[in-house]
């Protein structure tokens, strides 16, 4: 296709109207809108045929309706996005429990079935995957991310980008960059972050996604060392464009250009319009910043139309891709949308990552349950559908498994159960407690399905507790009174802070907000039918007041025992709190008993250009199958910077028979020992080197490694 001859063809008012996304709803939403002009978007009836991308509509019949809208001509086709962020119909559970499914297979099915809904239905491009690094659970959005590890974070976001290329949508890797560092954990706070730490951490896993060359990438709200991301240059051009060559679309997040208003960094539309531009901010999402001004700042000189051109010719490139031009419905098919959405294949995707993304925390015993066990559900999520968590996209809570269903579906047996109260942070109300405690006193284990409600978390959803919400621990405190035993089935967007309720509970399941097929998944976890095997992505604190905590944590000049209250004095210590998380990173029980040992190195001197292979035997010493995560763990004892105690390498799932044991091996090279050393060289410098494997980042074996010349 000739791109230059179409652009040179187009006004610079067509071209502006061209990197200018409305919200759908804003075109669909009420058909004589369509005709009289878009009254929200300011853009005029007449040029809506050169818009060129809309976001955010639902469905076979409204991709139709803005197609078919006299806008949408054949040869400048609508680029349709919406956020199918887990899930299209059939919905996933939560990213941060794929994340703990440490499986990159599993993430990019997830991912390709989304996509194959989704083309179904008219989506061109989803925004998706978000590869933020997180560390602080009061952030309402760590739910959209796979946690605190930049290493994962980038493996995970490439699987997602190959799972939404092989289900034929295009994808857009967010939010670029370091949005997850928000100050204090609230949502569009500012991040200021030295160059080491942005390289070293935040920047990591969207570089990674960028060698799976996604489409897209998403600029951030978020203000990062006083440079509101629109306007950062040195990320946006000199790092992104020029040194990594990324030429796909760069897209604002939802209003971006505009809010640099309200960050106190262009006095007005137009002058964010210029800044953007000259970013090379290719779409304008819903500000209309450059509808309205791009075109006289062109002809003041204040932006190149040369670059435009090059921004125009980006967004006609991946239209071009989508074969857009050939069919502007491409994709959409009824027949595709029966057949895949929430077909049992997909469902069947959606149970095996909530079983594999779910956490067993704590269990003395008392799970798995016998099928004959005498039960009740108790809890906001004991029969609740309500379990998809935000960025639901399509998914309707009446194609959702509640726990009350998947279990009587199993046991073949009518269960009862109460609700008890309301799962708001600030329910109050105990009128259900009464039939509550009366139905637990009729039981042998009641299994207390509780949990944060699932639109408190999320975009614009930060707290500033993230301890269980009071009237729930108020009334798991009385069914402990009954002398029962409690099973605790958990549901967040967040790592909850356990350490009131955890010692009430014989066992602990850590859900997240499950997808569609939760209440099967659960049902299975709670039985047997699956060993539980996922692992948390993200420290869950003791306290608020440890947040933001991570794994990969600065010893100090004054190291402490993380794990103890001794010796607290002239160390980095609290004095009301250890410095250790309740549940570190990585780490996730099973129904049998895994035992690492006899850590091995096949030198423990390594020459640069050498590698070598670390290993342990990992046995399954119980008396069920299982899987097992073993993780690789460097620290680089002495660099020319500060490093972490520990670092995440590697991973392999492991799946043993009860009573098998196998050696699990890892190789090690330069790269692995590689970072952005003080002198900003990423490399690995001669040294000694602790090297750690575990089944968590907490209990690990060790041995040693010197990198010399
Ligand atoms: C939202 C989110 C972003 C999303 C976009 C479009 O504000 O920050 O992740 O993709 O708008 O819905």
């Amino acid at each position: 296709m000739d791109y230059k001859k179409i652009i040179a063809n187009m006004t610079l008012e067509e071209k502006a109207l061209q990197l200018s996304q409305v919200a759908a709803a804003d075109i669909i939403q009420d058909a004589d809108a369509v005709v009289t002009g878009i009254s929200h978007s300011g853009v005029p009836q007449e040029h809506l045929g050169e818009l060129g991308s809309a976001l955010n509509f639902s469905g076979i019949e409204a991709a139709e309706k803005i197609r078919s809208a006299s806008f949408a001509k054949k040869n400048k086709p609508l680029l349709l996005m919406q956020d199918v962020v887990h899930g299209y119909k059939t919905v996933y559970p939560l990213n941060i429990a794929i994340g703990g499914t440490f499986d990159l297979e599993l993430a990019e099915k997830c991912a390709e079935m989304s996509a194959i809904e989704a083309r179904a239905n008219g989506v061109n491009v989803t925004f998706a995957p978000m590869v933020d690094l997180v560390r602080d659970a009061r952030w309402g959005r760590v739910n959209e991310s796979t946690g605190e590890d930049p290493y994962l974070n980038g493996l995970m976001g490439r699987a997602s980008i190959r799972g939404y290329r092989k289900g034929g949508i295009a994808c857009c890797v967010k939010h670029f960059a370091a949005y997850g560092a928000a100050e204090s954990g609230r949502d569009y706070n500012t991040t200021d972050i030295s160059d080491h730490a942005l390289h070293e951490y935040y920047l990591k896993s969207y570089l990674e996604c960028l060698k799976e060359k996604p489409d897209m990438v998403m600029t951030s709200f978020n203000l990062l060392n006083g440079i509101p991301m629109n306007g950062h240059t040195e990320l946006l051009v000199d790092l992104l464009r020029e040194q990594e060559g990324f030429d796909g679309v760069v897209i604002s997040d939802y209003g971006g250009i505009g809010e640099m208003i309200s960050h106190g960094y262009a006095e007005d539309f137009k002058e964010c319009a210029r800044i953007a531009a000259n970013n090379e901010v290719d779409i304008d999402m819903c500000s209309l910043a450059y509808a309205n001004h791009l075109p006289e700042l062109v002809r003041e000189g204040k932006v190149s139309e040369e670059k435009v051109d090059r921004m125009v010719e980006r967004v006609l490139r991946l239209k071009d891709k989508l074969g857009l031009y050939q069919n502007a419905s491409v994709g959409i098919d009824e027949e595709s949308d029966k057949t895949y959405c929430l077909s049992g294949g997909a469902r069947e995707i959606a149970r095996r990552a909530a079983e594999d993304g779910s956490v067993l925390l704590e269990n003395n015993g008392v799970l798995p349950l016998e099928k004959d066990a005498k039960i009740c559900l108790i809890g906001p999520y004991a029969q609740t559908q309500e379990l998809m968590g935000e960025w639901a996209c399509l998914g309707k809570t009446e194609n959702v498994v509640s726990v009350k269903e998947g279990v009587e579906k199993l046991t073949d047996k009518s269960v009862p159960a109460v609700s008890a109260c309301s799962a708001h942070w600030n329910a109050t109300d105990e009128s259900g407690f009464d039939e509550a405690l009366r139905t637990a006193k009729k039981s042998d284990i009641i299994v207390a399905c509780m949990g944060e409600y699932c639109k408190e978390s999320g975009e614009s959803h930060s707290r500033a507790a993230i301890t269980l919400a009071a009237l729930q621990v108020k009334l798991l405190h009385k069914l402990k009174e009954t002398g029962k035993k409690i099973v605790l089935v958990l549901f967040a967007g967040r790592p909850l802070a356990l350490t009131e309720v955890a010692p009430l509970a014989d066992a602990i399941l850590f859900c997240w907000h499950p997808g569609v097929e939760g209440g099967n998944a659960i049902a299975n976890l709670l039985y047997g039918e699956v060993n539980p095997n996922g692992k948390i992505t993200m420290s869950f604190p003791r306290s608020v007041g440890q947040c933001p905590i991570y794994y990969n944590y600065f010893s100090s000049g004054r190291p402490k025992n993380p794990d103890t209250a001794e010796n607290y004095l002239y160390t980095t210590s609290y004095l009301d709190e250890l410095n250790s998380p309740l549940y570190p990173f990585g780490y996730g029980l099973s129904y049998t008993k895994f035992e690492l040992s006899e850590i091995g190195i096949s030198s423990s001197e390594m020459k640069r250009g050498e590698r070598v292979i670390v290993s342990a035997t990992l046995k399954n010493t119980g008396k069920r199958d299982g899987r097992e995560v073993v993780q690789l763990y460097i620290h680089d004892k002495f660099g020319s910077c500060a490093r972490p105690v520990k670092e995440l390498k590697g991973f392999q799932k492991i799946a043993l028979v009860a009573g098998e044991e196998r050696r699990v091996r890892f190789e090690i090279s330069e790269e692995t020992l590689a970072y952005f050393t003080a002198s900003g060289e990423y490399r690995a410098e001669e040294g000694k080197f602790e090297i750690m494997l575990g089944t968590n980042s907490r209990d690990v074996l060790k041995t040693k490694l010197n990198l010399y010349s």
